[in-house]
């Protein structure tokens, strides 16, 4: 059951991401991320940062997880968090903020940083990414 409310995210998706994030394969930047989306269903869906030797072609956890979600025959985030030992609040980068664009239909989604102990900051989709481009757009005029 989704438990969140405006202020808080569902305890699962802080625990779902934390697990996730104990997995990464961040040998180069020892920075380890965990992510962890909410579906339609109320199903979660984690991933972590997996990089490799050649630096640019690793994957971000927002990724990772949007992988498993899709797998699971997910079709849209209904919220997002996103972990990580830092001091200041973690966002997704660019990159997957675009990404996440594409399974969110608005932008009202929630999108919640957090360290290793609690979260620390809410945005919403459309704030990271405003005037987005998305699959609306695609497609004759
Ligand atoms: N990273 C993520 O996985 N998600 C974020 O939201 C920010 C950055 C990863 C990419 C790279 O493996 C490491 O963190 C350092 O940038």
């Amino acid at each position: 059951m989704d438990t969140s409310t405006p202020e808080s995210p569902p305890p699962a998706l802080l625990a779902a991401a934390l697990a996730a994030r104990a997995r990464a394969h961040a040998p180069y930047s020892q920075f380890a991320v965990g992510a962890a989306l909410m579906d339609e269903q109320g199903r979660i869906h984690a991933g972590c940062n997996v990089e490799n030797a050649a630096y640019p072609e690793g994957l971000c956890a927002e990724a990772v997880a949007l992988g498993q979600l899709v797998l699971a025959g997910g079709t849209r985030i209904t919220a997002v968090l996103v972990a990580a030992d830092a001091a200041t609040p973690i966002t997704p980068c660019g990159g997957c903020r675009q990404k996440l664009r594409e399974f969110a239909g608005g932008g009202a989604v929630p999108v919640w940083s957090a360290d290793l102990r609690r979260v620390l900051a809410r945005h919403t989709l459309a704030e990271l990414l405003p005037a987005s481009f998305g699959p609306d757009q695609l497609g004759p005029r």
